[in-house]
């Protein structure tokens, strides 16, 4: 008689581990960005974001992303026009929109209007690849029409239908301004809209992986990254930087002296308080964020060209401060910082640009959500109970 041997013990499993924010941990797979943070490197599927910036466009970066490799001309071409055909909002978007009260944040305005979205989307609910690929598409060419007929809203001006025959980014300033952009400034914004499109497992990613993974909609998804990036501590710190850089104005203002002289006790002021500056720090890069290098100089040249130096000359003056007080800490500049300057100098407001960092960046929470879809496990973390056991239920008179 032959008798079965008895299973194996199997390993004493792993002891679950918590870290606090999951710093360090592995949630996802992507073949969409990588991120080498002692390095200070960001490459989009193995392709350097300086190369990009330099010589991609937005659309073309878009189709990278999503299809894993750069498109010919004719893929170029008809990528481009599938966008360009989605530029316009369903009927009843705009008077839902002019319905927004003015003095609404952009971003709570964004988030709303894009949730909205999936009202006037009959088969909003498509979780299979390519049928979330043409929502994720069509979201992303109605963005910026959104952004644009707010803004016009809420100063009082007429909305302004998108233009077919416009880039994504030279559409959404005609849009915003009602005159086609100057070739040098809708280049400008392009490269913006490049650096920001993606960026690895980042906080506003994760949240649109999260929803996807219970199979709910491109429209949750895309709502839920929109509310995480509104945060200080996420896109919402360029916004911030401007704000930091317009109190140290009114300093010098107030005190009567050069701005140059008041930025040293402002910063150490701050930094002796143990308050943060804006746009410094990341959780990744420990060096010098390389979109912040590229928007550096390109910065410099765009206020050079303005004529409007004297932001940048400033910001320059806190980046040298923070190398030698917080240096040390891997506390540099991230994209935030020279994001803000390079915005301002083409003229766009504070308050749009964390909103036209979402813009940009849905196409990389698209790539994401359809990564997810493509093999989905759903998200489901354990909590690490803290709390006390076997506790009495007291009756509410008793207590
Ligand atoms: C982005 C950010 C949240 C990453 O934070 P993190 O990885 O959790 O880093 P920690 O909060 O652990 O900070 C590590 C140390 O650096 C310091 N530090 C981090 N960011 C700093 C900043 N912006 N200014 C001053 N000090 C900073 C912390 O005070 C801490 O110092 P300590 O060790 O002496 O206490 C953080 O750097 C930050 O708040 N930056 C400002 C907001 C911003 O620009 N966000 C945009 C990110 S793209």
């Amino acid at each position: 008689m032959t008798t079965t041997a008895p299973p194996a013990p199997s390993a004493p499993a792993a002891a679950p581990v918590f870290k606090p924010g999951l710093e360090g941990i592995i949630a996802a797979e992507t073949k969409m960005s990588f991120i080498d943070g002692e390095k200070g490197v960001l490459e989009y599927v193995g392709i350097p974001i300086d190369d990009l910036a330099r010589n991609s466009t937005f659309e073309e970066t878009v189709f990278l992303l999503w299809n894993r490799r750069l498109p010919s001309k004719a893929e170029l071409d008809t990528f481009t026009a599938e966008l360009r055909a989605n530029y316009e909002l369903p009927a009843g978007m705009v008077q839902r929109i002019e319905s927004c009260p003015k003095d609404a944040t952009p971003m709570h305005m964004l988030r709303t209007m894009v949730s909205a979205l999936s009202m006037y989307d009959a088969d909003a609910d498509t979780v299979e690849v390519a049928g979330a690929g043409k929502k994720a598409l069509a979201i992303l060419a109605q963005t910026p029409t959104i952004i644009a007929c707010f803004d016009r809203h809420r100063r009082g001006e007429k909305f302004v239908a998108p233009r077919k025959d416009l880039s994504f980014a030279a559409n959404f300033l005609y849009m915003l301004n009602g005159a086609v952009p100057t070739e040098a400034v809708a280049r400008a914004f392009d490269i913006c809209m490049i650096l920001h499109a993606d960026h690895g497992l980042n906080n506003s990613t994760f949240t649109a992986r999260v929803i996807t993974s219970t199979l709910s909609d491109v429209y949750s998804a895309l709502t839920g990254a929109i509310g995480s990036l509104r945060g200080p501590l996420h896109g919402g710190a360029n916004e911030e930087v401007m704000v930091m850089l317009g109190e140290i104005e009114a300093e010098a203002k107030k005190q009567g002296k050069p701005t140059a002289e008041v930025v040293e006790p402002f910063i150490m002021g701050r930094l002796q308080r143990k308050e943060r500056i804006m746009g410094f720090g990341h959780r990744v890069y420990k060096t010098i964020d390389p979109r912040a290098t590229f928007l550096k100089t390109f910065s410099k040249q765009i206020a050079t060209d303005t004529g409007n130096l004297k932001l940048y000359e400033m910001s320059s003056q806190i980046e040298a401060i923070m190398a030698r007080e917080v240096g040390a800490k891997g506390i540099y500049p991230n994209v935030d910082f020279y994001s803000a300057t390079t915005y301002h100098s083409i003229g766009l407001k504070l308050d749009l640009f964390t909103p036209m960092f979402a813009m940009s960046r849905i196409s990389g929470w698209s790539g994401h959500i359809l990564e997810q879809l493509d093999g989905n496990r759903l998200f489901r973390p354990a909590a690490k109970y803290v709390g006390p056991h076997a506790a009495k239920y007291v009756p509410i008179a008793q207590r």
